[in-house]
C-alpha cells in the first residue's frame, strides 16, 4: 500500500516569512533601478556579485523569497504561535487586541497566494504537533490544478517541509513567466499575462499591479519560484490543448528554472511533463508513470529513475529561443 499525505489546495487562511536572512545575506523586498527584458540571472546575487556555492544559493533562494513577497505575492507571515501575540496581555487595554482577534486583518499585504502558503504550513505544523496522526511530515507532497496549481506551486516554493511539489496546468502565475506569457501574447496566442491576472482576480498582491506594464524591472520572474523548490521534488504537468494556459511560456520556464537543479547536481529532481488530449485539469492515463516514480522516489524513498521531461513542442507557432532569454552559463554549486 501506498501512503502519501497530499495537501490539497482549497483550504485558506489570511497573511510573513521574513526572508531567511542569515548573516550577511542580505534580503530587500525590492531593488530599485533594475532592468532586465530577458529572465533574471538566478546564478547572480542581488548585487550583481556570482552565485558559486550550495551555501551560497542558500542566500540567494532567500532573496528570491523576499523580491517575490515584495513585488508580487504580498508579505508571508511566520506561525502565530507566541501567546501574547495571538491574545496581548499589557494590561486591561489588552482586551480583544492581538491575531486571534482579527487574525490579520483585511489590509495586510498577503495575496491569496501567500495566504494558502501560510494555511498549508499550519496545516503541517499541526501534523507535526500530532504524531498519534501516523503521518511522515517529511513527506509531504502537496498539489492542485489551475489556481490552486499556481498556489500549489507557491507553497513548494516557501514551504520547506513538503517533500515533493506537483503543480497541474498552473500556466501563467504558476510555472509559467511572466516575460514570457507577454513575449506569447505579443505573438499572437491570447494568454494569461500578469496585466489580465491583477485584474481577474486577488491571487497576486496589490502592489504587483505597479508592475505589470513594465516587467523589465522586475528581479523575478516564475523560473526562480520554481528553483525555490529545488533541491526537493518538482514535477509539473502541463496541457497544450488550452493556448490561454501559455504553453511556450511554461515550457520556456521550467527550462530556465531546471539550469538551478543541474547547477546543484540534481537535475532527475525537477520534472516536466507537457502533452494534449485532455480537459483541463482532467488526469489522462499516460502521466501516471511519470507522476508515480516521483511519488514512489520522494515519498517513498525507492531508488527509481525520475528523468521525466518532455513536451510536444505545441507552442502555437510561437519560438522558443533560449537564448533570447537565458543569458547565463550554468555554474556547478557544490
Ligand atoms: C482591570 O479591570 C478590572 C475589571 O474591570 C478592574 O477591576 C481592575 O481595576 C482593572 N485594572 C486596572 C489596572 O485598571
Ligand atoms: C484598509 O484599507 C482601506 C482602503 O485603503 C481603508 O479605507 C481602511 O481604513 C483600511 N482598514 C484598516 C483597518 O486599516
Ligand atoms: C519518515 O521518513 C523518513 C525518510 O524515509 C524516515 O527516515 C523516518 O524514519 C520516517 N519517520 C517516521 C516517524 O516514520
Ligand atoms: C520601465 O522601467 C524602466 C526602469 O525604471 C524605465 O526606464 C522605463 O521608462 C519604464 N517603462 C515603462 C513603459 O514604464
Ligand atoms: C497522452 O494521451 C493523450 C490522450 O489522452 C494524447 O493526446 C497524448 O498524445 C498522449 N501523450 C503521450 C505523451 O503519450
Ligand atoms: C539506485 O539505482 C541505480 C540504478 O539501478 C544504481 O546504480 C544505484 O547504485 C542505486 N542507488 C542506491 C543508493 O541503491
Ligand atoms: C501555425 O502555422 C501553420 C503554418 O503556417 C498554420 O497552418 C497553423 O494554422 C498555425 N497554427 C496556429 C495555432 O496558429
Amino acid at each position: 500500500m501506498k501512503f502519501f499525505t497530499a495537501v490539497q489546495l482549497g483550504l485558506a487562511l489570511a497573511f510573513t516569512y521574513g526572508a531567511n536572512a542569515q548573516g550577511t545575506c542580505s534580503t530587500p523586498a525590492t531593488i530599485s533601478g533594475y532592468s532586465d527584458a530577458k529572465l533574471p540571472n538566478p546564478f547572480l546575487f542581488n548585487d550583481g556579485t556570482p552565485v558559486q556555492t550550495a551555501a551560497d544559493w542558500t542566500c540567494r533562494r532567500s532573496q528570491i523569497a523576499a523580491l517575490i513577497q515584495g513585488y508580487e505575492a504580498g508579505t508571508l507571515p511566520p506561525a502565530p504561535y507566541a501567546n501574547s501575540n495571538m491574545a496581548q496581555q499589557n494590561d486591561n487595554s489588552s482586551r480583544g487586541v492581538g491575531l486571534f482577534y482579527n487574525l490579520y486583518g483585511k489590509n495586510h499585504s498577503a495575496s491569496a497566494m501567500t495566504a494558502w502558503v501560510w494555511g498549508v504550513s499550519r496545516i503541517i505544523d499541526a501534523l507535526e504537533a500530532n504524531p498519534s496522526a501516523s503521518i511522515n511530515t517529511s513527506k509531504i507532497a502537496v498539489t492542485g490544478c489551475s489556481r490552486d496549481g499556481k498556489g500549489a506551486l507557491m507553497a513548494g516554493a516557501f514551504e520547506p517541509r513538503i517533500a515533493l511539489t506537483i503543480p497541474q496546468e498552473s500556466g501563467s502565475g504558476g510555472d509559467a513567466c511572466w516575460r514570457l506569457s507577454l513575449y506569447e501574447q505579443n505573438s499572437g496566442s491570447v494568454v494569461q499575462t500578469a496585466t489580465e491576472i491583477v485584474q481577474e482576480n486577488v491571487w497576486f498582491s496589490t502592489n504587483f499591479a505597479n508592475y505589470v506594464n513594465n516587467l523589465t524591472v522586475l528581479p523575478i520572474d516564475h523560473h526562480l519560484l520554481l528553483a525555490m523548490v529545488a533541491p526537493r521534488g518538482l514535477i509539473s504537468f502541463e496541457n497544450t490543448d488550452y493556448v490561454w494556459l501559455s504553453p511556450l511560456s511554461s515550457f520556456g520556464c521550467e527550462t530556465a528554472a531546471h539550469t538551478v537543479y543541474t547547477a546543484l547536481g540534481v537535475p532527475q529532481n525537477h520534472g516536466f511533463e507537457q502533452i494534449g488530449g485532455h480537459a483541463h485539469c482532467a488526469w489522462p492515463a499516460n502521466l501516471t508513470a511519470s507522476l508515480d516514480a516521483f511519488f514512489n522516489k520522494f515519498l517513498l524513498d525507492e531508488n527509481v529513475s525520475t528523468d521525466e521531461w518532455s513536451t510536444n513542442n505545441v507552442f502555437n507557432n510561437v519560438t522558443w529561443t533560449a537564448s533570447d532569454w537565458i543569458d547565463w552559463t550554468t555554474p556547478t554549486l557544490s
